[in-house]
């Protein structure tokens, strides 16, 4: 629908025309001769073509006919009736014809100027919507930023397979981006979540709900870390998920402090205890023990009564080193740090393990460069010592310890390595447990206090018993 034409406007636009049909007009009343002049009406109509009105052509053409009518009866010389009758005819037919041809033109202009009023609209809602798709990829551009900034983000597909990881992530996991890209998310898993706990969560997020929880995780250096854990699954059209991501935030150190502190609430308890038993027992064991040697200088050599009190000297002395070692467990030293030769430690130990009675039979060698770690030499080889008699008695007495220390630009790991029968699934998840022995005569006190001085120094231990044969202990230092 076009706009209605104000009249002043409509007025103004007839001048030309107008102007046409009164010359043509004049004309025709001055002249008679073949062609009448009538015959130029349809210029009238023809200048009508830029007027965006269709009254008006239509509007020349009625007067234009009217005033060809009119011209028949203007009485002219030398006029030819018969031949100026069919040019008027013809000049009647010509701007009717004229008018129609102007209408269409007008109509196609129209539409032309329609079309172009619709590209130009296009365009401007092309350029409205780049430029909202820019600020929208601005503003996804500074979350993604400011979440790469705070948290630890991994994406991974249906499969679990990795897809995306961000450079925290990176940082925090100790592997390269391309070692992590296409791989199951299972290589961070630090085996101490169950079965079922990965079963629940996958439960969740694979139905389209978002996890959140606190994980474990193992670096490439074999160490761990905590993170406070959000999983978010992004969904198809159909609300089946599509990819994974999830959103971390590293809680190794207050886990850390958290265990500590559990630690060492039940340690001042153990403390406690352990005063007692020093006091209450182990001083009279003493008076027992000098009590018992003077009365074996006195009998007989070799005789039964002999044996019988060495016996129970012997009871005594192992009754006294279990005591030993619960005081140690339960009332942890402060390191006393220094450069210490890894290498030159790991001989010592040879060297008391071969003083040893309980080492014998048993093949041991150290192995590994000379390099420098900072360690309390005292705490760390006393329990390279203890591992090496686990293996010891793990041996009974026939194979092969090796202790073996290896550096990497993070940490220091030194390894004990014996081909002994290995150790049990259910033995292998209790034996850091403090008191926890299959020994008759052990206290189970052994691997706490090893574990508890790998830990004082911000290392870990790890047990791995290898398809081969015999059982590894690693202890990790960090440099
Ligand atoms: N190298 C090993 N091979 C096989 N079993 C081992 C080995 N090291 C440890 N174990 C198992 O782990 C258990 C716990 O060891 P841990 O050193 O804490 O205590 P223990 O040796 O029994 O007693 P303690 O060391 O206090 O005298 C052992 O009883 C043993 O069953
Ligand atoms: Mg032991």
């Amino acid at each position: 629908m076009t706009d209605p034409v104000p009249l002043t406007e409509r007025l103004q636009k007839l001048g030309l025309p107008f102007t046409v049909l009164s010359a043509v007009f004049v004309a025709d009343t001055l002249h008679a001769t073949l062609l009448t002049p009538a015959l130029l009406y349809p210029i009238a109509v023809l200048v009508t073509v830029d007027i965006d009105d269709p009254a008006v052509p239509r509007l020349i053409a009625a007067v234009g006919s009217a005033l060809t009518v009119i011209g028949r009866f203007v009485p002219r010389p030398e006029a030819l009736p018969t031949i100026d009758l069919a040019n008027r005819v013809m000049s009647v037919v010509a701007l009717w014809a004229t008018a129609a041809l102007v209408l269409h033109m007008s109509r196609f202009q129209r539409k032309l100027r329609k079309g172009e009023a619709i590209a130009e609209q296009a365009q401007v809602l092309r350029v409205q919507t780049q430029q909202r798709l820019e600020l929208s990829l601005h503003e996804l551009h500074d979350m993604k930023f400011a979440l790469d900034q705070s948290c630890i983000v991994s994406i991974t597909d249906v499969t679990g397979a990795i897809t995306y990881v961000n450079e925290r992530f990176c940082d925090v996991s100790g592997y390269a981006r391309d070692e992590l890209l296409g791989q199951n998310h299972r290589m961070i898993n630090s085996g101490l979540h169950t079965p079922d706990f990965f079963a629940t969560l996958w439960n969740v997020v694979s139905h389209g709900g978002i996890w959140r929880g606190e994980v474990r995780n193992r670096s490439k250096y074999n160490t761990f870390w905590w993170a406070d854990t959000t999983i978010v699954p992004v969904l198809e059209a159909d609300g089946t998920p599509k990819q994974y991501v999830a959103i971390r935030s590293n809680i190794t150190a207050r886990k850390d402090v958290e265990e500590r502190l559990r630690d060492q609430a039940s340690l001042a308890k153990l403390g406690a205890m352990a005063s007692v038993i020093a006091h209450e027992v182990r001083n009279p064991l003493a008076g027992v023990s000098g009590a018992m040697q003077v009365l074996r200088s006195r009998m007989a050599a070799e005789s039964e009564e002999w044996m019988i009190i060495g016996d129970v000297l012997e009871r005594v002395d192992q009754l006294n080193a279990s005591l030993s070692d619960l005081l140690i467990y339960a009332r942890p030293q402060p390191l006393h740090k220094a450069p210490t030769n890894l290498r030159q430690l790991l001989d010592d130990v040879v060297d008391a393990s071969a003083a040893d009675p309980r080492f014998a039979g048993v093949a041991i060698t150290a192995e590994g460069s000379n390099s420098m770690c900072t360690v309390d030499a005292n705490l760390v080889r006393g329990a390279v010592f203890n591992l090496a008699l686990n293996a010891a008695q793990a041996l009974k007495g026939r194979g092969r310890i090796r202790l073996i220390k290896e550096c990497n630009g993070h940490n220091c790991t030194i390894r004990v390595q014996d081909d002994g029968p290995g150790i049990d699934k259910a033995v292998l998840e209790r034996m850091f447990e403090p008191f926890f022995t299959t020994k008759s005569r052990g206290t189970g006190l052994g691997l706490s206090i090893v574990k508890r001085v790998v830990e004082q120094h911000g290392g870990e231990i790890r047990v791995e018993c290898p398809a081969t044969g015999g059982t590894v202990v690693h202890l990790v230092f960090p440099l």
